[in-house]
């Protein structure tokens, strides 16, 4: 595919912001990325925290010398700002064209408004598949050489949104309804996936997490698919399940005991959370979605409205969400050298942010990354 020629979304005059490697149309703030590569990829900076951390990602991207011609645009709180859509149009044209995004968190307001964009990002890409990986990066924490992988399934169970209230007397919210939906077809695919992931990446063993004694139907389809595709396995990897509830309390108990983790969309995004807590916290871990004919990488975590604007946020989860990325596009040579420039400043230089309990800003983290690098 031929790198897309620079978007101009209005007259205004361009100027250079951070040092990151992108412009900022001085009339509508829209941020053009400026990367000069070859392989075309679509950056959403995001809400809260987000510019913060794609601005040091960006940083770290250049000095990596990443192969990615990035074409700049905005999702979330921001897409509503610039033209009134949380999920604008010039997003979706350009994923749909590059195939390929990194994308910054996007705030969704609690309550009635507007549906999850990430949750329509999923829907409209057919991103079915979440790989959620959680590794120790900085020892000394509670938990030492924690290395796993959740893969949730991203498109259906509660995530559907089927819900409503049912009104009763003056009260229009007497009653909330809401119900979940699996199929077998995308239990099968996403069992699959995870199966030939494990396989690929010389994993052992796989759980399946589910509540199939009280969600019989919705679970328990889950459950009985994922046994059925496991049997072209057997003798490759050992297959397990466990109660999704029981599979918390065991993540804190004796984390070892799991390798690779497959789960419907509720339990992973809850069970990542807490995975995210054995490797120091939600700074620490990042997530591909992966379709058929799109990939977007993220990290794990939101847009931490609580610190946004002060410079503090840790920019490791996108970080490796991008190492991910480029592990993606096959570049596992500049993966490898990501991967181990952040190993070593936050190992051996002690630069840390203060969620890792170091005093590092999101920039001078990133500056000593890219020293690495040098
Ligand atoms: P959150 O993940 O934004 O924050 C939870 C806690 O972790 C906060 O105390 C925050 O300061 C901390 N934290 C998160 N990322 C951090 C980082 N990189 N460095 C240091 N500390 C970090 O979750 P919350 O508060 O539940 O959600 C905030 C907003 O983000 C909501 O609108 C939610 O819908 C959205 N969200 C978006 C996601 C996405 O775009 N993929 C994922 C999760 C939430
Ligand atoms: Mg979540």
């Amino acid at each position: 595919m031929l790198p897309m020629p620079m978007p101009t979304p209005c007259s205004g005059r361009m100027r250079s912001r951070h040092c990151a490697p992108w412009q900022e149309c001085s009339r509508c703030q829209t941020l053009l990325a400026m990367g000069r590569g070859t392989i075309p990829a679509t950056l959403i900076p995001g809400d809260g925290i987000g510019p913060e951390i794609v601005g040091a990602v960006c940083q770290v991207l250049d000095a990596l010398d990443a192969p990615f011609d990035w074409e700049t645009r905005q999702g979330g709180m921001a897409g509503i700002e610039e033209c009134g859509d949380p999920l604008p149009q010039a997003t979706l044209d350009s994923i749909r064209r590059t195939g390929l995004a990194l994308k910054g968190p996007l705030t969704t307001p609690i309550g009635g408004g507007y549906r999850s964009v990430n949750v329509r990002l999923r829907e409209e890409f057919q991103l079915f598949a979440n790989v959620r990986p959680a590794r120790t990066l900085v020892p000394g924490g509670r938990y030492e050489n924690i290395d796993l992988v959740l893969i949730r399934e991203n498109l259906e169970g509660l995530y559907v949104g089927f819900e409503h209230y049912i009104s009763i007397g003056g009260d229009q919210h007497a009653v909330a309804l809401g119900s979940g939906l699996n199929t077998r077809a995308e239990c099968r695919r996403i069992s699959e996936f995870t199966f030939d992931y494990a396989v690929k990446h010389g994993r052992k063993k796989v759980t399946i997490v589910h509540k199939a004694n009280v969600l019989k139907a919705l679970t328990g389809l889950f459950l009985e698919t994922a046994q059925a595709v496991a049997k072209k396995y057997a003798g490759q990897l050992e297959i397990n399940d466990k109660i999704v509830d029981n599979c918390a309390m065991q993540l804190v108990l004796n984390p070892w005991q799991f390798d690779v983790i497959v789960t419907t969309n509720l339990f992973g995004d809850i069970l990542s959370d807490e995975m995210a807590g054995l490797v120091g916290g939600l700074g620490m871990t990042p997530g591909a979605n992966i379709g058929e004919k799109a990939a977007i990488f993220e990290a794990v975590h939101g847009s931490a409205p609580d610190i946004a604007g002060r410079g503090i946020a840790n920019p490791t989860a996108l970080l490796l969400a991008t190492a991910l990325m480029l592990d993606h596009v096959e570049r596992h040579d500049l993966s490898d050298r990501l991967r181990r420039a952040l190993t070593s400043t936050l190992q051996e230089d002690n630069v840390r942010t203060r969620d890792l309990g170091g005093s590092a800003s999101t920039q001078e983290f990133a500056r000593a990354i890219v020293k690495r690098l040098g």
